[in-house]
């Protein structure tokens, strides 16, 4: 199949296009590479992508991005965002609203003119919640969203479904719970505690860490991708979460068992915008795409700990035998 993903040099967008590009599909992938975090890790999440003469690379907006690829492909996953729930306040609200509503709205509006296309996929995410109002959250739980980041996410996914509705355009929204596993942005959780185990550098604990999240591995959100693409349902959203559900005080002693490393925390009051706490409901998911996450937590942040450690070139054996931090030579190429 001719397959367009936006966003194809992030963390989960990498991934998919890996997968797709495996099972024999033709790859239309692309990425502005902003600078929310160095361009440069999106440059190597992209290193394995380019060996398969599959994978066409368009690195700009969407709205530069040649009519052809929208109208040639036959699904369109949209990933491309400004990620971030801690950073969409004040003057950077408008490259939130710029690459999450703007970039989005022109998107669903040119695939609603593909004679081809068979399915739209949207990444969605967790914040569409804000804080939750019952211990779980499923789709119908109501959307009210407690940071800038998350009102551009719910608006996305809404126009998604508007263009869905009014043109016919089979639309899957797919709301991701806190994704993380080898590769994740270097300015999430997981990434900055395995660094900071690491490297003995300091990592900054936002509140007292009883907030928790339902994680989940990209590996599974990349398999919940696929199924969205490939099953016939009449639902259009979604939750994805591993079920894994954690605080951040128990994610830490996660990642010092698996480092065998101390971390050291430095305390600092509680980020606006950042939720109490998540924990999906994903019966639909898994009754109506058959949608079942393989990755335990532990597991997962124990494969991204291989992956940071070859970013930053420091051997966890030569840690534990006493010698530091080596300079960054090199930056993740972990395979999916
Ligand atoms: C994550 C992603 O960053 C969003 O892009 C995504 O849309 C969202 O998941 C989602 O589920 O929809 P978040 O849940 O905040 O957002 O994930 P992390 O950035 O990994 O943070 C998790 C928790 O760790 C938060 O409470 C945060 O305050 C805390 N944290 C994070 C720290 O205490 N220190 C840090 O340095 C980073």
């Amino acid at each position: 199949m001719k397959i367009l993903v936006t966003g194809c040099a992030g963390f989960i967008g990498s991934h998919l296009c890996e997968r797709l590009l495996k099972a024999g599909h033709a790859v239309t992938g692309v990425d502005a590479l902003t600078d929310y975090y160095d361009p440069l890790v999106k440059r190597t999440n992209l290193e394995k992508c380019r060996h398969w003469r599959t994978f066409q690379f368009h690195n700009c907006l969407i709205r530069e991005l040649g009519d052809e690829h929208v109208k040639d492909a036959e699904l369109i996953f949209h990933l491309a965002a400004q990620p971030g729930v801690r950073a969409s306040w004040g003057e950077q609200f408008d490259t939130y609203l710029n690459l999450n509503v703007l970039a989005t709205q022109k998107l669903a509006d040119r695939a609603r003119r593909s004679p081809i296309l068979q399915r739209f996929i949207y990444a969605s995410s967790s914040s569409v919640y804000g804080n939750p109002l019952s211990d779980s959250v499923g789709e119908g739980h109501p959307t009210n969203p407690y940071s800038p980041y998350g009102v551009t996410k719910l608006a996305g996914e809404q126009l998604c479904l508007v263009a869905a509705a009014n043109y016919d355009i089979p639309t899957v929204a797919l709301r991701l719970f806190t994704v993380f596993g080898p590769r994740q942005r270097p300015d999430m959780l997981i990434d900055r505690l395995i660094v900071s185990a690491l490297t003995g550098s300091q990592f900054t604990l936002y509140g007292d860490g009883t907030q928790y999240r339902d994680f989940t591995c990209v590996l599974d959100v990349v398999d919940a991708m696929l199924l969205a693409a490939t099953t016939t349902t009449a639902e259009k959203v979604f939750n994805i979460a591993g079920g894994q559900v954690a605080s951040v005080n128990e994610v830490i002693a996660i990642v010092e068992d698996v480092t065998g490393a101390r971390i050291a925390v430095d305390r600092k009051r509680d980020e606006k915008g950042d939720v109490r706490g998540t924990r999906a409901e994903t019966s639909l998911a898994a009754h109506r795409l058959g949608f079942a996450p393989q990755w335990t937590l532990r597991d997962g942040i124990a494969e991204q700990a291989n992956c940071v450690e070859q970013r930053l070139g420091v051997s966890l054996v030569q840690r534990s035998g006493g010698s530091h931090a080596r300079p960054i030579s090199t930056y993740c190429q972990c395979q999916s």
